[in-house]
């Protein structure tokens, strides 16, 4: 079979008829090396430097590694580099070693997994909290678990792809983004059809960076008989007065059946949690086979708890953060950038098609600057952009090498948009 590499996108490799996996693989190999050749492939740089907002990385192979403005991580508050949080690990690996050693259910739950599942459920002022070995699998194995083919799951389109995952075994709906017209119909259609009910959404989406309106949902809701589960991945850290995410923001937080995230973004570590009521978490703790069959978090995770008190200790880093934010976000529509309605720390540089994105990403590695170009799947086929997460710790002079290297994408593609259609 023939595929357009010039059209191609990931997608097509994943099932190619008539084609065996290995087939598959040598064809998407050619695909690869073709993105390669034409300076596009900007996928799994290694970076020989910590995260940062300014890292050391490999362009090529036959070089030095380049030192780059970075906008890949997600380490939002820059707590991956914070002495208190490095030391808390250090002293974590001291006492317990460096593994778990087994799945929480046979051996492997530890004391320090036992205060993190108290920590982040006060955090949260909730009772209970179950954790995992990353935030993919909080949410996925949670819905796998909850959700039968009885019942349905009601998904904001956007959703991250452990969602889709998670609803393999049931009924799934997806309504337009934040579209609460159609999530409202498709809640009274499903009413007298389905044992569970859950509308499932983001509190901060993780491509446009805008977020879900959780006051108007929840009424929704609870009209309907549905539960609501929120990933919160993108939030926590970033927005609310405490940094309780996009939940404080809608002063829903002790109402949400289900909170998911992650210890991956803000908490500079890895893994994530699912908070809800005791007999739920109890209920996922036994039967939630991810977690059950599974080793949990290593005693790194003893920073975890370290960062959960710092964003209280330690405020300066989420306003520093917001200045950051606010001064990239007016730089870019200064120069005529299509940032889209972001809210939080993501910034999106919206700019249609998946080769001019591919084009820009290497104009801006060229200038300095890593990010990363997001096409098909990741969003829709029209919608390509280049996604940048912003952190506390980056300087104004790295946002203002940011500024000019969009600058110069621009004079080469003509990716700002007329002021007037903004
Ligand atoms: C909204 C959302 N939830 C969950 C995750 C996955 O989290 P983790 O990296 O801990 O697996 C991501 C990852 O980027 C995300 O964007």
């Amino acid at each position: 079979m023939e595929i357009d590499f010039s059209k191609a996108s990931f997608k097509d490799f994943e099932n190619v008829s008539g084609m065996d996996a290995w087939k598959r693989a040598d064809l998407f190999k050619d695909y690869l090396d073709y993105l390669n050749n034409k300076g596009y492939l900007n996928y799994r740089l290694v970076s020989t430097t910590g995260c940062g907002p300014e890292m050391e990385i490999i362009t090529d192979k036959n070089e030095k590694p380049k030192s780059l403005v970075s906008f890949v991580s997600n380490d939002y508050l820059g707590f991956t580099q914070h002495p208190k949080i490095k030391e808390a690990v250090i002293e974590g690996i001291r006492q317990y070693g460096t593994g778990a050693g087994a799945s929480p259910a046979f051996g492997g739950q530890f004391s320090y997994h036992e205060q993190l599942e108290n920590k982040i459920a006060s955090f949260f002022n909730r009772d209970s909290a179950i954790i995992y070995t990353t935030g993919y699998t909080a949410n996925s194995a949670t819905l796998m678990s909850l959700l039968q083919k009885e019942d349905i799951a009601i998904v904001d389109m956007p959703v991250h792809a452990r969602v889709y995952e998670g609803c393999q075994s049931t009924n799934l709906k997806v309504f337009l983004h934040n579209r609460l017209d159609i999530l409202e119909k498709v809640l009274k259609e499903s009413q007298s059809k389905y044992r569970t009910k859950m509308v499932i959404v983001d509190g901060v989406y993780s491509q446009d960076g805008d977020m879900a309106p959780l006051d108007k949902i929840l009424e929704l809701c609870r009209h309907y008989g549905a539960y609501l589960c929120v990933d919160d991945a993108h939030g926590v850290g970033v927005i609310g007065e405490t940094g309780r995410g996009a939940m404080e923001k809608y002063g829903v937080t002790n109402e949400v059946d289900i909170i998911t995230g992650t210890f991956s973004k803000t908490f500079a570590n890895v893994g994530g949690y699912v908070i809800a009521d005791p007999n739920l978490i109890s209920f996922l703790k036994y039967q939630s086979r991810q977690h059950l069959f599974s080793a949990t978090s290593t005693p790194a995770a003893a920073g975890i708890l370290k960062g959960i008190d710092l964003l209280d200790e330690e405020p300066q880093w989420k306003d520093k953060l917001w200045d950051n934010i606010n001064y990239f976000k007016s730089g870019l529509t200064e120069l005529g950038m299509d940032i889209g309605n972001t809210e939080s720390a993501i910034i999106p540089v919206k700019i249609g098609d998946a080769a001019t994105t591919g084009e820009a990403g290497r104009l801006l590695l060229k200038a300095g600057v890593y990010c990363n170009p997001i096409i098909y799947p990741a969003v829709s086929k029209k919608n390509a952009r280049i996604r940048m997460s912003v952190m506390a710790t980056h300087t104004k002079e790295q946002l203002d090498k940011a500024l000019n290297a969009f600058e110069y994408a621009d004079q080469k593609l003509h990716i700002s948009k007329s002021l007037s259609n903004l």
